[in-house]
């Protein structure tokens, strides 16, 4: 006997907010990113839905694994490269596209003999400090990479800080531009989900890398996805398990941190923060009870929280209660919890059965 939480996948919605990412794509092609069990989408599913796409974008060879054992044989891009020189004949027997990012990684090559060519993406820092190379050696890179005879066509990568934010790319867009001017006709992926939204045409490239777009989140503060045309790829919903009436005073949960102003009734809803709901949402974190809005009370425990529902038609055990997706946006939810809609759906736990909805969106 299951408990009633579950995530729903909405399959076409995957489709469609990849079709969305198409049109501001124009010609450039694009890398559905996967990581992360694709934002907790599931990675084979997603690629299912997603098999429009011309690539897909994922960090550990065991993922490229299972899609290339799943039959698929679009080119695969390997976020972080690759860590051991042992990685080195793997990526070319599965195909696979290696970041390049840094001087132990060149090291690596030099010294490993492995059969047939790899296409590589040469990374450069242009300002995020994270990974790639800089002005002290991104000449060298280039050089090594086009010399190297394992080494196939190289593209010029970089990866956008505040794209969503007050920064931009303009600065980044400018050192990219000057380090890799020499270099000038290679190809170039530079966009994610924010920079294809909102700065196309100076960043779309030849590659573009949408993540969380594709499953219907929008990366910015200022535009929701609604506006964006997306639609929310994952519904994660539950039901009422237990009801509790309260009376002025009264207090919920751990800690004790919610206290009843006037009488009113809660529900204890069968979703916590085992199954991935954030621990931190504060009181009032917004929740659908059989389709109508009201909010959380009191701390998130492992397995439960506990919801308002004293102004809600028709609450009792069973009633359905949505977390986010459909008719409440994940987006929401993380921002009332002081997060990302990013963290809420890469943290959906592994023990909350999926269901996946084929058709209509
Ligand atoms: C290198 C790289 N490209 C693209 C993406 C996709 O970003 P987003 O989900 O914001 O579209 C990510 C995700 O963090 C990334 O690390």
């Amino acid at each position: 006997m299951p408990r009633p939480i579950r995530a729903t996948i909405h399959s076409p919605a995957l489709a469609h907010n990849l079709a969305v990412a198409q049109k501001h794509a124009g010609a450039a092609k694009i890398w559905a990113v996967l990581k992360a069990n694709a934002y907790g989408h599931g990675l084979l599913r997603a690629a299912e839905a997603l098999k429009a796409a011309d690539g897909f974008a994922v960090l550990d060879f065991v993922d490229a694994l299972k899609l290339r054992s799943a039959g698929i044989d679009k080119p695969i891009l390997m976020l972080e490269g690759f860590f051991k020189p042992e990685d080195l004949p793997l990526l070319s027997r599965y195909n696979l596209t290696p970041v390049i990012h840094n001087v132990a990684q060149l090291e690596m090559l030099e010294k490993v003999t492995f059969v047939g060519k790899m296409d590589a993406y040469l990374k450069v820092n242009s300002g995020m400090n994270r990974l790639g190379f800089t002005v002290d050696n991104v000449r060298l890179a280039w050089n090594a990479l086009e010399a190297h005879p394992g080494i196939g066509e190289v593209t010029l990568m970089t990866h956008f800080a505040d794209a969503d934010g007050e920064g931009g790319v303009t600065a980044q867009l400018q050192w990219f531009n000057e380090l890799t001017q020499p270099f000038d006709t290679a190809p170039r992926s530079l966009a994610n989900s924010a920079a294809l939204l909102r700065f196309p045409d100076e960043t779309r490239g030849d590659w573009v890398r949408p993540g969380i777009m594709l499953y219907g989140c929008s990366p910015f503060l200022f535009k929701t996805a609604e506006d964006i045309g997306l639609k929310p790829a994952m519904t994660l919903s539950s039901e009422i398990v237990a009801v509790q009436n309260l009376q002025a005073g009264e207090r919920v949960g751990y800690g004790m941190t919610y206290e009843a102003a006037q009488e009113m009734t809660i529900g204890v809803v069968a979703c916590g923060y085992a199954d991935g709901y954030p621990r931190h949402a504060p009181s009032g974190t917004p929740v659908l009870v059989n389709g109508q809005r009201t909010g959380t009370v009191g701390r998130v425990s492992m397995d439960m929280l506990c919801v308002d529902i004293s102004n809600i038609e028709e609450a009792y055990i069973g009633t359905p209660v949505t977390l986010w997706g459909e008719g409440l946006s994940c987006d929401e939810v993380a921002r009332a919890a002081g997060t990302l809609s990013y963290q809420l759906l890469c943290a959906l736990a592994p023990r909350v059965p999926v269901v996946e909805v084929a058709a209509g969106v």
